[in-house]
């Protein structure tokens, strides 16, 4: 399936930026679905967003992958809260941490997970000081896309509780409940 933006001189445009977006920033585009216009300023027939049946799965998933109590956030294209659990005993710290993870997936359109911008992000990088931007990003492990199966970037999930590795094997097998996920 291809995104529905193709119907207008200024859909095609879009459509174009995108992809020029997302091959300038990996080589991932070509297995996946993703257009600017899955997020604020799409119309309905244009989203592709996860239902909270599905974020509901997700982090059950999570829960069950879980080997620490962890915080579990899943957000939709737009950033915007879909579904949120604390585990007992999860740091209260990690809250925030959850969802900023997500939060800086879904910030670059599921192109790549949350630790994806941890190299670049340090002093000296290109992308020094990144994660001060929009509110605070979080450049370390734990933040996944969830692409589904048509390879629409439907969402995000963001786990923290435990070490960064624990993390990213507890979010890649919660976005893995419903569809797919993107490492690097
Ligand atoms: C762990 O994740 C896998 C992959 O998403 C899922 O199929 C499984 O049900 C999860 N395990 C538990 C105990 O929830």
């Amino acid at each position: 399936m291809v995104p529905d933006v193709s119907s207008s001189t200024a859909g095609k445009m879009k459509s174009i930026l995108a992809i020029a977006v997302s091959f300038a920033s990996c080589g991932l585009a070509k297995t996946v679905n993703r257009t600017l216009t899955n997020g604020w300023g799409s119309t309905p027939a244009q989203r592709h967003y996860i239902s909270a049946d599905q974020a509901q799965i997700v982090i059950q998933a999570a829960i069950g992958n879980s080997s620490v109590p962890n915080n579990i956030a899943v957000l939709d294209p737009s950033s915007q809260l879909v579904a949120f659990l604390r585990m007992d005993n999860a740091y209260l710290g990690s809250i925030d941490i959850s969802m900023k993870k997500a939060k800086t997936v879904t910030s670059f359109n599921g192109l790549f997970p949350s630790y994806g911008l941890l190299e670049q992000s340090q002093p000296g990088g290109d992308l020094w000081a990144i994660q001060e931007t929009n509110g605070g990003l979080v450049v370390f492990g734990g933040g996944q896309p969830i692409i589904d199966a048509d390879g629409y970037f439907i969402g995000a999930v963001g786990v923290s509780g435990g070490t960064v590795q624990q993390d990213i094997d507890t979010a890649v097998k919660a976005a893995e409940s419903i569809g797919t996920t993107v490492s690097l």
